[in-house]
């Protein structure tokens, strides 16, 4: 078992090779235009916590597999994530201007690039996802259902749909506890569940475990949303890297909107404590995944 940081350090080591984001390719056909691998590889090399991909490695390694084999799906997850936030900050979404301690990729790039960088993190992520299963033949069964998690995850019915959600119920138009945890469950919670099946295929894991790194998943994703809403209202702007105050003044359905901050924290708790059955079903110890709950319950970053 490894830190989250440790973790993370392997899936920076491995963003680095990823032939799109190195590349500076002038424009030729066969080539990636040189602006659209610098966009990508700005957003993607801007410090991010790393915190899905570094769940799937761990997630990998408590099921005893091959954290190496898993490392082009960590990577993917994270050109995901990335691609998602890109799009997240656009003026036409949540009109955000600072992430990661950086100017938004619109700001930086224009929003026609911005759009396109995210289109081109999406696009790469399943192409090294394929390039992974093609390299492993013998394997190719265990990494198209780990393939499916993670499309399952990041699309229509899992963060994609959150995201439509959490637009539709801007400004007041709409919004109970029900569309609140749709849109927490997809927009947040579906990119920490997904990783963690997919690591289960990976892994060829039974039905029992996979349930479980469900439910920690779901636990997590939802407690992460959260502290992450909280943070909106009680946070330190240079800790976050992003612009803080933002949800009140777009009217945003968030928990502080629906429970205030003190049925927010009451939230988190129970989140907490669903998080912590769950791993008390893991295989292993789950120590890695006791210590990150735990530390997400009181985060400032
Ligand atoms: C931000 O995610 C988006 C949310 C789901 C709240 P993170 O807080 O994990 O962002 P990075 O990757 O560390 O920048
Ligand atoms: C973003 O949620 C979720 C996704 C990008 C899928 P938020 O809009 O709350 O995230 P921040 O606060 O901008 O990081
Ligand atoms: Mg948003
Ligand atoms: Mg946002
Ligand atoms: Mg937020």
């Amino acid at each position: 078992m490894n830190t989250l940081k440790e973790y993370a350090a392997k899936v920076n080591e491995r963003l680095e090779q990823i032939p799109a984001v190195v590349e500076d390719g002038r424009f030729q056909i066969e080539q990636m235009p040189g602006l659209l691998s610098r966009s990508m590889r700005y957003s993607l090399s801007a410090g991010g916590k790393r915190l899905r991909p570094s769940m799937l490695l761990a997630a990998v390694d408590m099921l005893g597999g091959r954290t190496e084999d898993a490392l082009d799906f960590a990577c993917a997850v994270e050109m995901i994530h990335t691609y998602s936030l890109v799009h997240d900050d656009l003026p036409a979404m949540d009109n955000d201007t600072l992430r990661r301690g950086r100017p938004t990729n619109h700001v930086l790039f224009g929003e026609g690039q911005a759009i396109l960088a995210g289109d081109g993190l999406l696009n790469c992520a399943f192409e090294t996802m394929l390039d992974a299963a093609c390299a492993h033949p013998d394997r190719a069964a265990d990494y198209m259902l780990a393939m499916r998690e993670i499309a399952r995850g990041a699309g229509v019915t899992g963060m994609i749909a959150g995201q439509v959600m959490d637009l539709f119920c801007e400004r007041g138009h709409t919004g109970d506890a029900d569309a609140l945890e749709y849109i927490q469950y997809g927009k947040t919670a579906c990119m920490f569940i997904y990783p963690l099946r997919a690591a289960a295929r990976l892994c060829r894991a039974g039905e029992g475990e996979l349930q479980a790194l469900t439910d920690y998943g779901r636990a997590f994703g939802l407690l992460f949303q959260a502290t992450d809403d909280l943070l909106d209202v009680t946070g330190v702007e240079e800790k976050m890297g992003k612009t803080l105050g933002k949800d009140a003044q777009s009217g945003k359905l968030t928990c502080v909107s629906a429970y205030g901050i003190e049925g927010t924290r009451a939230l988190v708790a129970r989140l907490h404590a669903q998080a912590l059955s769950a791993v008390g079903r893991f295989p292993g110890d789950g120590a890695f995944f006791k210590t990150l709950v735990d530390e997400m319950v009181n985060r400032t970053i």
